[in-house]
């Protein structure tokens, strides 16, 4: 049977979304408080209802799911009225803005049996799979420390900062790939363009094994970059989203100790390659994963990595704001 799925937001995001939805389930429903974006994309789906009442959504008794791609300071109301309503939620990065926000959100969902996917989009790219199956395969040795870089000359957002906007990706795949949460997290940043934006901010965190992560995420920028670097005991690998073949680098470098020189450290520097990944669009690989959970049902592994997130991203933000 297909899933009966209602989106509101129909903007710049929402248009993907709701362009895989319709191909992967039944769109019954959009919404968007906009007139003319319900005009465009009620031409576009005939066969879903238009409306600018989320109410009037979540209020259909067929309807099994909503997907949330509206400003992220709505999302934690919108996602909680549709909990409430009984409809499964795939709601955009991040769910909520405070921890405990999205701490409730999870509750409500555990106490439904919904389903509530934060849509954390690189999770489902497989270059950070792969990038995962390197970790977890041992093939890099330990993990010592792994480094985001995510700037440009972009989009310069005016409601929500870089550390929300550009550090939440990074973030979801950095506690992924360590699989612990962070012990420390500080943050430093400035506002240069907006007040009260951030629009540069660095990012340190520390992992109770010692582990180390740094996030660079700017709008003010020369480079266009998308990139994590993980550097392990044995190897090293890169993932570069702006390579169009190579999306995973691996590096046979690495610091040796040769026997009977103890403290004497040699770098040893072999072969570079660069992994087969495959092509599969990780939006798609997205939306289809939360039909799937809907369908099939699930153990809530991936609003509690949600939580996660929104935990350590408090964190930055209070020390960014020097609380
Ligand atoms: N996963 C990703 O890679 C990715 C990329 C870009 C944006 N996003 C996320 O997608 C979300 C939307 O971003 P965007 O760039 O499309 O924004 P946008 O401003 O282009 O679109 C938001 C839309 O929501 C509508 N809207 C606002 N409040 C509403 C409400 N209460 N009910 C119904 N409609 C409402 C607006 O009219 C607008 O059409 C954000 O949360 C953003 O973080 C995710």
């Amino acid at each position: 049977m297909t899933v009966t799925v209602g989106q509101a937001g129909l903007g710049h995001w929402g248009k993907n979304l709701v362009r895989n939805f319709d191909e992967l389930a039944e769109l019954t429903w959009i919404c968007d408080a906009d007139e003319a974006r319900r005009v465009e994309f009620g031409g576009r789906y005939p066969n879903a209802r238009v409306t600018a009442s989320f109410e009037e959504v979540i209020a259909d008794d067929e309807l099994q799911a909503v997907v949330i791609a509206t400003p992220v300071p709505t999302h934690y109301p919108l996602a909680k009225q549709a909990l409430e309503a009984g409809k499964h939620v795939f709601v955009e990065k991040p769910p909520a803005m405070r921890a405990a926000e999205m701490e409730e959100l999870v509750a409500l969902a555990e106490e439904q049996g919904l389903v509530l996917m934060p849509g954390h989009l690189l999770l489902y790219h497989p270059g950070v799979l792969k990038l995962k199956e390197l970790v977890d395969s041992g093939e890099l040795g330990d993990v010592l420390c792994v480094y985001g870089n995510r700037q440009n000359l972009g989009i310069i957002r005016t409601n929500e900062n870089a550390l929300w906007s550009l550090g939440v990706h990074d973030l979801s795949v950095i506690l992924y790939l360590i699989g612990e949460q962070p012990s420390q997290a500080t943050a430093n940043g400035n506002a240069f363009l907006n007040k009260g934006v951030e629009d540069v901010v660095f990012c340190y965190l520390r992992f109770p094994s010692g582990k180390i992560a740094h996030m660079h995420l700017s709008w003010l920028d020369p480079h266009k970059m998308r990139k994590l670097t993980v550097v392990g005991r044995d190897k090293m690998a890169v993932f570069d989203d702006m390579e169009l073949e190579q999306k995973i680098t691996v590096y046979d470098k690495a610091p040796e100790e040769p026997t009977g020189t103890y403290g004497e450290w040699r770098t040893r520097t072999g072969d570079v390659f660069s992994p087969k990944v495959a092509n599969d669009e990780p939006l798609k690989l997205e939306c289809r994963h939360f039909l799937d959970l809907v369908e099939n049902g699930w153990d809530g592994r991936e609003m509690r990595d949600g939580l996660e997130v929104v935990r350590a991203l408090e964190l930055l933000t209070e020390s960014l704001h020097g609380h």
